[in-house]
């Protein structure tokens, strides 16, 4: 089915068909429905797969994103204390967190992506690594800075992200910051009116911008990507 799929994705008759608004937005709409009712794979089969699935190391995309979002961090000119990084990955950025932070607690789903993060180079004593589900696990509390980069897109349903991001807001100490990152999706996805119940792209970060105890402090749009700044009202 999957593999049907993924042929009918790479036809001219699709190309052709995302031309119709009408169809890309019905389209979309089921795209998402599916998307947010199917049980998601587990986080390991990503990394198992492949050794850095998304081509973070390599990919001038993901680089440039990288870039943006530590000027987001430094553009508010200070060190953080206790900083938190959810979803690492392999430790791409995490290696740029290090030194901005005192303390650094890392945590990821997949036991195979905090492996290879563990490994990436000779930590710090202040850096930990840990597993957790942002949705279901503790992930501490009075941090100055919490990063969560390319994770939230995992969560399609606006409650469950809803709950998410208070989650986050509440692990914050007052005064600190919060960087939520997410990938753009397609324009009919990010436009579409049913959005609030399956939140996409840069209304991700709109949707953490309505949690009363933040405020956003800066933010950084391109096509692919949209990254906010926020920092917990005192
Ligand atoms: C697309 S990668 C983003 C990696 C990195 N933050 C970045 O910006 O390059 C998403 C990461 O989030 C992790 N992840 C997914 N669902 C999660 C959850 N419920 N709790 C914690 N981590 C999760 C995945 O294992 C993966 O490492």
């Amino acid at each position: 089915m999957g593999g049907l799929w993924d042929y009918f994705r790479s036809s001219r008759l699709w190309r052709a068909l995302r031309r119709v608004t009408l169809f890309r937005s019905c389209l979309y709409f089921l795209i998402e429905l599916r998307r947010t009712w199917m049980s998601p794979a587990t986080v390991d089969s990503d990394f198992e797969r492949a050794s850095d699935p998304w081509n973070y190391e390599t990919n001038p995309l993901e680089l440039d994103r990288f870039r943006r979002q530590l000027a987001l961090l430094t553009s508010v000119g200070e060190d953080f204390g206790r900083t938190l990084e959810i979803g690492c990955a392999e430790g791409r950025f995490t290696e740029s967190l290090e030194p901005l932070s005192g303390e650094l607690v890392v945590l990821d789903l997949s036991i195979v992506a905090l492996e290879r993060a563990k490994a990436r180079k000779m930590w710090g004593t202040n850096v930990s690594f840990g597993q957790a589900d942002l949705r279901l696990d503790p992930i501490g509390r009075d941090f100055d800075l919490i990063v969560v980069a390319g994770v939230l897109e995992y969560f399609p349903k606006g409650n469950t992200l809803r709950q998410v991001i208070k989650k986050l807001a509440a692990a914050l100490a007052p005064g600190g910051c919060l960087l939520v990152e997410s990938t753009r999706a397609a324009q009919p996805a990010e436009e579409a009116w049913w959005w609030p119940m399956m939140p996409r792209g840069r209304r991700i970060n709109e949707l953490a911008g309505r949690e009363a105890s933040l405020r956003e402090v800066a933010s950084d749009v391109t096509a692919d990507f949209c990254m906010t700044l926020y920092r917990k009202r005192p």
